[in-house]
């Protein structure tokens, strides 16, 4: 007669087939909320001296903080990955000087300077411009005093609606420093991407020229 080795009874929570007890059904769900919310203290941990808001917002996989200087001053926003550095502005820190036009990198109407260099901002993603320097339109006049640009395109009536002049001041800041104003036409050709629908670029590439000539 064959011998069988002993085996443990299966109780009905150990066999898989069988509905668990409700001992082994805390004893699981204990574990695993355990983990759940050991992961969600782990996210939230650097954010304990922030707002509460702050803490959730990070604590969500699609979000980070981004550190930044905005027109000479440390930002510190929680965005969700996805944010462009134009939503970044308007949205977040309120800076509405910086225009929507297309949000698809076609009007030049968000144009910023970044680290010196004109940037789209609706193509740029905040996330990615951590320790960055950002200029926008409200950073360029010092004080009372206008720059010399925003003075000129005042002088040359160099716009009609306004839409798009935030972009092309800072646009035209960058051209400047960048050296391309040799001719009119030089300006028109690294202005290109600014588009004014009201149709002053006679008016816009007369400005630029005036404060890269000094006059
Ligand atoms: Fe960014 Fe048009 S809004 S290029
Ligand atoms: Fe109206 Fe340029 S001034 S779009």
């Amino acid at each position: 007669m064959p011998v069988e080795s002993p085996q443990p009874a299966a109780s009905p929570s150990t066999n898989p087939s069988s509905p668990p007890s409700r001992r082994t059904f805390i004893a699981t769900t204990t574990a695993v909320g355990g983990v759940a919310v050991a992961g969600g203290l782990t996210a939230a941990a650097p954010f304990l001296g922030g707002t509460e808001a702050d803490a959730a917002e990070a604590a969500s996989p699609g979000s980070s903080r981004v550190s930044l200087t905005v027109n000479g001053e440390r930002r510190t926003v929680t965005v969700d990955n996805r944010t462009s550095l134009l939503d970044l502005l308007r949205e977040h820190i309120q800076l509405t000087g910086t225009k929507k036009g297309c949000d698809a990198g076609a009007c030049g109407a968000c144009t910023v300077l970044v680290d010196g260099h004109r940037v789209n901002s609706c193509l740029t993603l905040a996330v990615r411009l951590e320790g960055s320097e950002v200029t926008t339109i409200e950073g360029l006049a010092d004080g009372d005093e206008l720059h010399p640009l925003q003075q000129a395109f005042i002088d040359q009536d160099a716009f009609q609606c306004g839409y798009c002049t935030p972009g092309q001041i800072m646009s035209g800041v960058g051209c400047i420093k960048e050296g391309h104003t040799g001719s009119p036409e030089e300006i028109r050709e690294w202005m290109s991407g600014n588009i004014c629908r009201c149709g002053c670029y006679v008016k816009i590439v007369r400005a630029v020229e005036q404060t890269a000539g000094g006059k």
